[in-house]
């Protein structure tokens, strides 16, 4: 049988990152974390690390600054996956060109794991941050740099704990907003699933240079379907508040940093049905349940199904 790539994960502390690390030792591959020393003050993380130690991962300790130092770290690995957080994207530049100096490596996943930045109807600031997550598309294919994108769509994390409420630590109980007339179709998927999806395209040649799309059927849901099933599991009918094009810009502009990702979000999926407004092109984009049908992933149902009994 044939080795199993070795990983190398940028990123692994972070909330995308660690599924990341998780699901490469699960597979079986050689699985490799940088770390950065300031990580460790945070006994989260550094309790993570040490998990990732105990699960038998190499921990390579460093930062994306020293380009010598990196490009012997990659020399190390086959494959490299970067998890980095949204504000730090152009960090990736760095990371470019240590894997066209190391020249081994085999292929690299850029830190994307939302919507597709080549497709979206993102507006300001979100636009900014799509077209950042794009230049470096740009950078790894103008340096011949064999690649995937792996555009997941929404976690679950991010979205249904509050079905997507801005400022909510809660799920909603008496009302909700409702983006447009809330019938565009959005995606959602569980973070392990993501990881699952992502480790699997490693070694696989059908997702080389191509965007790895996760639309998985039963998980595919337009926020008034999402509503009528959250209606379903709480026993009660809620009251819809529907937001205009013109509302939803308003608000984003008064919101605070937090509430204004989510309704900027909210905006392009939910509003203008970025994720499922087009069909993949099979030239540059495959589906992953079509390409992983053995993946079992979790459902936006049972999801809310213990979301429900969670908060009764
Ligand atoms: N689709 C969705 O719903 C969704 C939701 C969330 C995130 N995402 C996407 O997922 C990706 C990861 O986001 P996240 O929320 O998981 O990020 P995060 O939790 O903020 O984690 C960031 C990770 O990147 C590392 N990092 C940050 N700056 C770095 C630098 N300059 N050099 C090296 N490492 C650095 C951090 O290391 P330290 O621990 O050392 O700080 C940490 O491990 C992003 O592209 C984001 O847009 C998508």
């Amino acid at each position: 049988m044939a080795q199993k790539s070795k990983i190398l994960i940028i990123g692994g502390t972070g909330n995308m990152g660690k599924f990341m690390v998780e699901a490469s030792v699960k597979a079986g591959h050689p699985t490799f974390a940088l770390v950065r020393e300031t990580a460790l003050s945070d006994p989260v993380k550094a309790k993570l690390v040490q998990n990732f130690q105990s699960l038998g991962v190499t921990l390579l300790y460093g930062d994306l600054e020293n380009h010598e130092k990196l490009v012997k770290m990659l020399k190390l690995v086959d494959i490299v996956m970067s998890a980095i957080s949204r504000s730090e994207i152009p960090e990736q530049f760095k990371l470019i060109a240590a894997i066209k100096e190391a020249g081994n490596i085999k292929r690299f996943f850029p830190s994307e794991f939302g919507s597709n930045v080549d497709a979206g109807h993102p507006i300001e600031p979100a636009k900014s941050g799509y077209a950042r997550k794009a230049k470096i598309r740009r950078a790894i294919e103008a340096e011949g740099i064999p690649y995937t994108y792996v555009s997941c769509n929404c976690t679950f994390g991010f979205f249904l704990p509050t079905l997507a409420q801005p400022g909510a630590v809660a799920p909603p109980k008496d009302n909700i907003l409702i983006y447009g007339n809330g019938q565009p179709k959005a995606i959602f998927n569980k973070e392990a699933d993501i990881a699952s999806y992502t480790i699997k395209a490693v070694d696989d040649p059908r997702t080389l240079n191509k965007t790895l799309y996760l639309r998985p059927p039963k998980n595919i849901y337009s926020f008034n379907e999402l509503v009528a099933l959250w209606e379903k599991k709480i026993g009660k009918t809620l009251e819809k508040i529907y937001v205009t094009e013109d509302q939803i810009i308003k608000m984003i502009q008064d919101a605070n940093m937090t509430d204004k990702i989510m309704l900027l979000v909210n905006y392009s999926i939910f509003m203008k049905g970025e994720q499922t407004n087009f069909e993949i092109d099979p030239s540059s984009g495959v589906e992953a349940s079509e390409l992983y049908p053995d993946v079992n992933y979790a459902t936006v149902d049972e999801y809310l199904h213990q979301l429900a009994c969670l908060s009764n």
